[in-house]
């Protein structure tokens, strides 16, 4: 009954969250006794909520340098070894497990980075924040396939998505987007075209994107990776 109660007020205010379509798949595992203890000792210091007003991210950072954003880092693997051979770069890594974000902060710590925050949380919230034009590069590596066609409303790369990194995104910002799954990078291509704010896609792999256990799979699968990168463009498409 309290559910329901919760449920329509939550309608009544119009609560767009509670409209979103989710991109994963909830999942509760427990970290080890260690790793627990790191994530409790660091998480305020080198986390930002997912709820909140704008950001000020030459604050969050303490300098002006450019801001990209790791959306779904997995295990945090490619977050902390970015870090330390990028320092003129600052980087937000999230995921909505907190395995990953913890193995960032214990990356953080042990590498005394200064240039890397984590968010255990939903993009789709998270996005709220950031003020127009202020990331310089959204990466999306091997997002969840959502391969059933009645599922595919729930991948990463959709309209609504899209139209919200595209508002994010500096003029000459980048999207980039890795996967093995050749139906998402076939149908990504065509929603991202259909957006006009990002110019035509070029694939190549940057060299920094290490390869993660999820590729490995993969590829021990038989798949073969694409990477895709998309240029924000000057066209302004708002929000309707
Ligand atoms: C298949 S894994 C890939 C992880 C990593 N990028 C890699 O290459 O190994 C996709 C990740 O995206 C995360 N994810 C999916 N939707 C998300 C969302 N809306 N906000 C934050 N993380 C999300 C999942 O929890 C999962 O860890």
């Amino acid at each position: 009954m309290r559910l329901i109660g919760v449920t329509v007020c939550a309608v009544l205010r119009g609560d767009s969250e509670n409209r979103l379509v989710r991109t994963f798949r909830p999942r509760r595992r427990k970290l080890g006794p260690e790793l627990s203890k790191v994530y409790e000792r660091l998480k305020d210091d080198w986390s930002i909520a997912e709820h909140g007003p704008k950001l000020d991210l030459s604050e969050v950072f303490g300098n002006g340098n450019s801001v990209c954003l790791e959306i779904g880092c997995g295990r945090g693997d490619l977050a902390v070894s970015f870090g330390p051979t990028h320092l003129d770069f600052n980087l937000i890594a999230i995921d909505i497990h907190t395995r990953g974000t913890a193995n960032i902060l214990q990356g953080i710590e042990k590498q005394s980075l200064t240039n890397t925050r984590v968010v255990e949380g939903d993009v789709l919230v998270l996005l709220k924040r950031f003020a127009d034009a202020s990331l310089t590069e959204v990466w999306v590596f091997f997002p969840d396939p959502w391969p059933k066609p009645r599922e595919q409303r729930r991948r990463l790369i959709r309209p609504d998505v899209v139209l919200e990194l595209a508002r994010v995104l500096k003029v000459g910002g980048v999207l980039r987007l890795a996967t093995d799954i050749e139906d998402y990078w076939r149908k990504s291509i065509t929603v991202v075209a259909a957006n006009e704010s990002f110019d035509d896609p070029e694939f190549s792999r940057p060299d920094w994107r290490i390869e993660t256990v999820f590729e490995r799979r993969g590829i021990n699968e038989g798949r073969q990776s694409v990477d895709i990168y998309w240029v924000r463009n000057s066209e302004q498409k708002l929000l309707s």
